[in-house]
């Protein structure tokens, strides 16, 4: 498969308009253009594209839900705040291809009528920031944006909106409040934003890696793009894979791809001769596998079925080395100190479930404190405002699951396993 969403990863000229256009770069917004609005969602919808921000929903299916009435003002957001730990797929696309993402973005906007975009960025991608600051200037001066864009009569305005660096901001309503200038914290759905979202106008939130595929479904067809990977999850993924690996790093490749392509193909393989003991396969909320899973096809169906998912596809490879407790340890750390504070079960049970694990890692652990463990996961699962507290117990599960006797150990002796 050639390359769509990291071909110029490394190519320090890439993000300038000029070479963009060269190598082909906003043909497929003069495509779209031509085409009635409702054909590059059927388009999007063909295509079977599915959000790579995490939740795998249908891209086209999305966009149709936005109202047709032209008096009523939409809105776009790019959701490029990339918080979950071991993901930096994003960063790939802003910082060497910029355009790519614009381009995605423009004809996304004007599928769904919107005259204004948004691209909420975490506040430490400074460069990534600029890159879109500089890209979008650019795409001004040629009349790729602005008003009556190529010529067309259609007007848009894209821009930069630089968050604060907190997990939160990645969970879609929390992020239109903090464009809004409130603190971000999620909101009731229903209303879902769609229909009531940024300004309470109906509005697209779409992650970076999705708007980006957006070109080559236009330019190369819904077919082509289909055809890549497994029917019901199609198209090129990008896989972040970090940890014991000999070449941790950026992968773009068919989804479907499996785990033991990823790692022992393309990622090196084991960094030292010990065997591999753990993978998360999403971003630390996707519950862990283990070396019988390797033959797993990475995609949103196969990982659910395996009880994990594909999140935002990174892969976090642990030796035998790796301590399961220490590990649960340190991600429920990130997550009960990412907690927005909403909501109890979140606020109050995500340090709870630290306190334990923080207790057993010190050799300080009690009998009884698995099971406690356990019932502290069933009194937040399910019960939170939004996912971020089901993050933190789908990883613990996934502990839990595969390395109950580790935790027992340390339990029962202060000490690790092994
Ligand atoms: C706590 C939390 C953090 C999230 N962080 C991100 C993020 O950093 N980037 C992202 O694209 N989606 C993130 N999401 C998912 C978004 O809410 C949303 O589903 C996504 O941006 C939709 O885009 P997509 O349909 O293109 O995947 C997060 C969700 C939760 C619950």
């Amino acid at each position: 498969m050639d390359k769509v969403l990291l071909k110029k990863l490394g190519d320090p000229e890439a993000h300038k308009i000029d070479n963009y256009v060269k190598a082909g770069g906003y043909k497929a917004l003069g495509m779209a253009l031509k085409m009635p609005p409702d054909n590059i969602i059927q388009a999007v919808k063909d295509s079977g594209l599915r959000g790579r921000g995490g939740a795998g929903f249908s891209t086209g299916l999305k966009w149709s839900f936005i109202p047709k009435d032209p008096t009523i003002k939409k809105f776009l957001c790019c959701n490029a705040d990339e918080g979950e730990p071991g993901t930096f797929k994003d960063r790939g696309i802003i910082d060497w291809d910029p355009h790519l993402l614009i381009e995605g973005m423009i004809i996304a906007s004007y599928a769904i009528g919107a005259a204004k975009s948004y691209i909420y960025i975490r506040g430490e991608f400074a460069l990534g920031a600029a890159r879109l600051d500089a890209a979008i200037k650019e795409a001004y001066a040629k009349g790729y944006l602005g008003p009556n864009v190529m010529g067309t009569g259609f007007n848009h305005d894209m821009f930069v909106h630089r968050g604060f660096g907190a997990y939160i901001c990645g969970e879609e309503t929390a992020l239109l409040e903090s464009i809004e200038g409130f603190r971000a914290q999620p909101r009731k759905k229903p209303p879902f934003p769609a229909l009531a979202g940024l300004y309470s106008k109906p509005t697209v939130i779409n992650n970076v890696e999705t708007l980006s595929c957006i070109p080559a479904i236009i330019e190369r067809g819904a077919k082509w793009f289909s055809s890549i990977g497994p029917e019901k999850s199609p198209g090129p993924k990008i896989f972040c894979v970090s940890g014991h690996v000999k070449k941790p790093g950026l992968y773009e490749l068919p989804m479907g791809t499996t785990l033991r392509e990823i790692i022992f193909n393309h990622a090196g393989g084991m960094l030292t001769e010990k065997p591999l003991k753990a993978v998360i396969p999403g971003g630390v909320s996707a519950p862990m596998l283990t070396e019988k899973d390797l033959d797993t096809s990475m995609d949103f169906d196969s990982l659910a079925a395996k009880g994990t998912m594909l999140g935002s596809g990174a892969v976090v490879v642990m030796d035998s080395s790796a301590c399961m407790v220490k590990t649960a340890y340190i991600i429920n750390r990130f997550f009960s100190h990412e907690s927005c504070g909403k909501c109890t079960p979140c606020r109050d049970g995500t340090p709870w479930l630290t306190n334990i694990l923080m207790r057993l890692e010190h050799g300080e652990g009690k009998q009884g404190d698995v099971e406690l463990l356990e019932g502290l996961c069933a009194n937040i699962f399910g019960r939170t405002f939004c996912p971020l507290g089901d993050g933190a117990v789908m990883a613990l599960r996934g502990a839990l699951k595969n390395f109950r006797n580790e935790f027992e150990y340390h339990a029962k002796t202060g000490r690790c396993l092994g």
